[in-house]
């Protein structure tokens, strides 16, 4: 049987079965990845980005299906003039829509527009992802300017897209109910009645062959990709700590990454030593010295990072403190003090959560939850 041939009571099969898979796939992924992206906390964020991944994969593959499917699902045969849209949404506001047996015109402009603003929220956030965070392929790639560009891009385009899906539903929606034909149904089965004339070219057929030579292609090249991104320096240089400022600063707290304060910060730090946070940490000048020009010189402002960009605005005249910046504590707010309190050395160890803090990274992939999900504050009864 052949694509067009009636089958029983008069339907024909119209999307076949890769198309309807490849529908029902992106239409949950891309509902998880919406919801994934607004709602989870950063520490969770690893689950978006691998919805994100499963989305590529599929948009790819829909992308040479478009070439090589059946008939319904080539890019081809939903190329329409602008006046036949025009003319098509004429005729449903007269509640006498023309009947199609693949995309009707409007459809056809929507379904084009889903998948180029899908295809431009996957660029954006892997560009957000490499350059921001200094994660996935594009790590060494983009600078933490471009990534947090590339994040407003994917944030905006998240908002156009909640209003593309509720206006593809819509229309859907009316579409059935204007032709009778109930076409989320015919999604799902892939038959439609035969009410419209087939296309005037012989409907051609889908070419497994030719599509599976051309997605191993598009994996291999994808395959050298990844493997000349991994043997690439890594993105966040690895800096080993002065053995002066180890000596002297790791006996009371974890030795804190330069990256994290800007040097005008540090510089006022190391004039205060003598009265430090309510300690006294005094040292003798040259070594004093020798700490202050390591930890300026390797300060917020030299370094790509997250942390780097948004703790080296820190008010120079404050408190110099990771821990009281509005930056730390905004991304920390919703941590029960509780916690903080089980862990040696409160917020200021950061490397009790931050399985990466020694390399300035902190990144959303390497925060250990055990904190946050077994530690519970003890019971007052458990306490002696
Ligand atoms: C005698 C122990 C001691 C020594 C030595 C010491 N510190 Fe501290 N440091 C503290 C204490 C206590 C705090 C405050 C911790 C708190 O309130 O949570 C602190 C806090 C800090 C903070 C702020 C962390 C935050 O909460 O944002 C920085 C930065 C810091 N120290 C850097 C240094 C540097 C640099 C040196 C070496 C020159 C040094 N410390 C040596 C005890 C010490
Ligand atoms: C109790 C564990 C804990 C400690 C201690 C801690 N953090 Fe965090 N940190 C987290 C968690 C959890 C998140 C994710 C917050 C969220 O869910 O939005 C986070 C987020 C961050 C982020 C944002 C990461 C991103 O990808 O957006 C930075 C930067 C960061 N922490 C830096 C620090 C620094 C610097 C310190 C030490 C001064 C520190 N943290 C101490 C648990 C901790």
């Amino acid at each position: 049987m052949t694509i067009n041939d009636p089958i029983n009571d008069g339907h024909v099969p119209v999307w076949d079965m890769p198309t309807r898979i490849y529908h029902w796939g992106q239409a949950g992924l891309v509902t998880l990845a919406l919801v994934t992206g607004f709602l989870i906390p950063t520490d969770w964020l690893n689950i978006h980005v691998i919805i994100g991944t499963l989305i590529a994969m599929l948009l790819v593959f829909r992308v040479v299906w478009g070439f090589f499917g059946s008939e319904y699902a080539r890019f081809g045969s939903f190329i329409f003039h602008p006046r036949r849209v025009v003319e098509h949404l004429n005729s449903v506001l007269e509640r006498a829509p023309a009947p199609h047996l693949g995309h009707n015109p409007a459809g056809a402009v929507m379904v084009t527009l889903l998948m180029v603003v899908v295809g431009l929220m996957l660029a954006s956030g892997y560009i957000l992802l490499g350059g921001t965070y200094k994660e996935g392929p594009f790590a060494t790639v983009f600078s933490y300017a471009s990534g947090e560009s590339a994040g407003s891009v994917h944030t905006l385009l998240a908002y156009g897209l909640i209003g593309l899906v509720l206006i593809h539903v819509l229309g859907v929606w009316v579409e059935s109910r204007l032709s009778g034909e109930n076409l989320i149904r015919a999604m799902v089965s892939g038959v439609k009645r035969q009410t419209a004339a087939a296309p005037a070219w012989p409907p051609r057929s889908a070419r497994p062959l030719t599509t599976g030579f051309v997605l191993t292609g598009i994996g291999y090249l994808i395959a050298v990709g990844l493997v000349w991104s991994l043997r690439q320096p890594p993105a966040v240089p690895r800096l080993a700590p002065d053995p002066i400022y180890k000596a002297e600063c790791g006996g009371c707290h974890w030795v804190y990454h330069p990256s994290l304060l800007p040097a005008a910060t540090w510089r006022r730090l190391m004039t205060g030593l003598d009265d430090h946070f309510g300690e006294d940490a005094s040292l003798a000048p040259e070594r004093a010295a020798a700490i202050t020009a390591w930890l300026t010189s390797h300060g917020a402002e030299t370094w790509d990072t997250l942390p780097a960009h948004r703790l080296g605005t820190l008010d120079p005249a404050g408190p110099p403190r990771i821990t009281t910046a509005p930056f730390w504590k905004r991304q920390h707010s919703h941590i029960p003090p509780a916690i903080f309190k089980s862990i040696k050395g409160g917020p200021g160890a950061c490397d009790a959560c931050h399985t990466d803090a020694d390399s300035g990274r902190f990144s959303f992939r390497r925060i250990d939850r055990q904190h946050r999900l077994l530690l519970q504050p003890p019971s007052p009864k458990a306490t002696p």
